[in-house]
């Protein structure tokens, strides 16, 4: 049975907490000039069904830097945008390359991919979950602020992949996550792991008290667009701002997954203003996805 990685919640906080401090070795290796070169002769897949500037550029460096090459396949442009199915392409695809990234639509086109596989399949991004992402975010928040153990991470916006990757992160690596969403876009409970980890929040300053780290999201995701009018009159309020960032402690950061939209979900004071980490967070998807790679393929090494 291959490695898959397709939520967090498959994984122990252990085995979370391995690839997190594995990504901080492999960083640092890279940065001191060592060669790695584990995945030479190999090829990663991607698959994507959803626009992607980061997670296309992030994977293909990283299997590139690990000695590996990249095969990029767009839904426009291959079989799967003239509706042949996951389950044919992932058994023709996993028959060629040694691992595969999907980025796409609900979860259930990823689940599907990785059933019909013969080799590791990567969550890059579905409806329900981003796993890469927040498994980079924490490998950020903590070069800035520690461990996040114990700490509390506020999230203003939408109950989207992010959000719903947060809560589970919260449960097993034991951090809070404070909530806030309008009404009309609360939490689906089906997607949010029961316990003590998450606190909800009617407003989104309230929110954001006490918090170590503040985060958001665009208002609409995609796949959403044609909600977009709409989700921007009812996110008004559920904007990250100067009160939002006075609420939390100090020394509090400010992440953001990227794309942002300045004036929306967040003011351009804070994304570009001192406590924002925007852009480490962006560079560390690359070390990140390397240890989730890693260890999909090879296992523990350390
Ligand atoms: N944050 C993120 O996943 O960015 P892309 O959509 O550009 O890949
Ligand atoms: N929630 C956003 C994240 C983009 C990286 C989306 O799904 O579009």
């Amino acid at each position: 049975m291959p490695c898959h990685f397709l939520k967090l919640s498959d994984f122990s906080g252990e085995t979370l907490r391995y690839m997190i401090d594995r990504a901080k070795v492999i960083k640092a290796d890279l940065k001191a000039g060592k060669r790695y070169e584990p995945f030479a002769g190999k090829v990663l897949i991607m698959v994507f069904e959803k626009a992607s500037t980061r997670t296309r550029v992030s994977f293909e460096t990283g299997f590139y830097q690990l000695g590996g090459n990249v095969v990029n396949l767009q839904s426009q442009g291959s079989q799967i945008g003239r509706s042949e199915s996951i389950a044919d392409t992932a058994r023709v695809i996993s028959r060629m390359g040694d691992l595969i990234m999907m980025r796409t639509f609900g979860q259930d086109r990823l689940d599907d991919m990785a059933v019909h596989s013969r080799v590791p399949v990567i969550n890059g991004l579905t409806n329900e979950y981003h796993p890469c992402q927040i498994l980079t975010d924490i490998l950020t928040f903590e070069e800035h602020c520690g461990p996040i153990t114990g700490k509390t991470v506020a999230w203003v916006g939408d109950a989207n992949n992010m959000a719903y990757t947060w809560i589970e992160a919260a449960k097993l690596l034991g951090f809070k996550l404070h909530f806030s969403s309008p009404k009309g876009y609360e939490l689906d409970p089906a997607l949010t792991l029961a316990g003590d980890h998450l606190k909800v929040f009617d407003d989104p300053v309230e929110c954001c008290r006490g918090a170590d780290l503040v985060t958001t999201d665009v208002w609409t995701s995609m796949g959403y667009e044609e909600e977009n009018a709409v989700r921007r009159e009812a996110f008004a309020k559920w904007q990250v701002n100067a009160d939002s960032m006075a609420a939390a402690n100090q020394g509090a950061v400010f992440m953001h997954c990227l794309p942002a939209h300045r004036g929306e979900e967040v003011t351009a004071d804070v994304i570009d203003g001192p406590q924002s980490v925007v852009w480490d967070e962006a560079e560390n998807r690359l070390h990140a996805q390397k240890a989730i790679m890693e260890y999909c393929l090879l296992g523990r090494v350390e």
